[in-house]
């Protein structure tokens, strides 16, 4: 395993983390055993960090998060969540003092723990950077003790931008992936400059770059690749990267040609990612022990030749670009 320094944080991360949504819900049946498992089987990997939320099945995902810390009590997990999608409805408003000390502690009790490692925000409405007394509310809480650390996770490189100009803002979540090529053009210059860390989320574009999906797949009615495609119920960029599901399939068969041997696709998807060193760590979302130690594995591999890299470019700009560019 890799491991990388999370912006201007104490923490050094392993560049694979472990994304903890499937195992909370919204991705079809899950079973607790088998998420147990495959955080175990992570940690075993290497991996020291897990993204969570305290909307993630309603707490389930931070509650498991917090019995591997309990099983594993040698090793060094470090926990992001987040907080502010227990909101009925987005509203800057609800950003309030008040708002953000329950949920916090809510995820500590979640978490079993008497600091949060990192607290994001949840990809809130982009009218919160305009306020800095929200980020007060904050910092009132890492002088309480109760976060170590603040950060956001953002739905676009606008909103990146405007994020890290608020000066205790130490991390960034962004989707990053072979489908999702802008935050390396227009944020990550800014990033490193503020030595900001970044995660990089949805890295194998909810699956797709997994190479396992096809036009037949089928998804359970509970799973956002079913219930999410056009945004329905959150923003649509989450569900395959905003990539049209045909469009990313055929753009999968030419990256297939890319994998280099011993590796799976799943792996030069990450390995792509960590060849961007303003990313600190990428964050897979795993649901079985054996997808943990995959996706893990991909920080084993060497470095992508340049040829490599021109080429998922090209796929990118003669497939994607069009269609995610502009928005995101
Ligand atoms: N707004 C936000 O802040 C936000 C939004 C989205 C995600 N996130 C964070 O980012 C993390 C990662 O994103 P994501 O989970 O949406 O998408 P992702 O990492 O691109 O895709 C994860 C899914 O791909 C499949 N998979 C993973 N590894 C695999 C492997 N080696 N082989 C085959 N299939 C594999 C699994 O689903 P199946 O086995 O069911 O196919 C898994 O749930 C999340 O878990 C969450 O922590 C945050």
């Amino acid at each position: 395993m890799e491991y990388r320094k999370l912006g201007r944080t104490d923490m050094t991360v392993s560049a694979i983390g472990f994304g903890a949504w499937a195992i909370g819900g919204a991705w079809g049946t899950v079973d607790d055993a088998d998420s147990l498992r495959a955080l175990h089987a992570a940690v075993e990997a290497g991996m020291n960090f897990v993204d969570t939320a305290d909307v993630y099945g309603d707490g389930r995902s931070e509650r498991l998060v917090a019995r591997l810390r309990r099983e594993r009590p040698r090793d060094t997990v470090w926990v992001a969540t987040k907080a502010g999608r227990r909101l009925p409805k987005q509203t800057v408003e609800g950003y309030s003092h008040e708002n953000l000390t329950a949920w916090v502690d809510r995820s500590l009790r979640n978490l079993d723990t008497d600091a949060l490692d990192l607290l994001q925000l949840h990809c809130p409405p982009p009218g919160i950077y305009d306020r800095p007394e929200v980020f007060g509310y904050l910092d009132d809480m890492v002088r309480a003790g109760k976060l170590r650390h603040y950060g956001v996770s953002v739905e676009t490189v606008d909103e990146a931008l405007r994020a890290v100009r608020h000066p205790n803002v130490q991390t960034v979540q962004i989707i990053f992936n072979m489908f999702r090529l802008k935050p390396a053009e227009a944020f990550f210059p800014e990033a490193k400059a503020r030595r900001v860390g970044v995660l990089a989320r949805v890295p194998l574009a909810s699956g797709l770059l997994t190479g396992k999906l096809r036009r037949d797949s089928a998804f359970e009615a509970d799973d956002h690749r079913r219930f999410n495609r056009e945004g329905e119920r959150f923003d649509k960029g989450e569900t395959f990267s905003g990539v049209p599901y045909d469009v990313g399939l055929d753009a999968v068969e030419r990256l297939r040609g890319l994998v280099p041997a011993g590796a799976t696709l799943a792996q030069l998807a990450l390995r792509w990612i960590l060849m961007f060193d303003a990313v600190s760590c990428a964050i897979p979302g795993a649901k079985t022990p054996v997808q943990a130690r995959e996706n893990a594995g991909a920080a084993a591999r060497p470095p992508l030749d340049e040829r490599t890299m021109a080429a998922v470019r090209a796929v990118y700009d003669e497939t994607i670009r069009g269609l995610v560019h502009v928005s995101w």
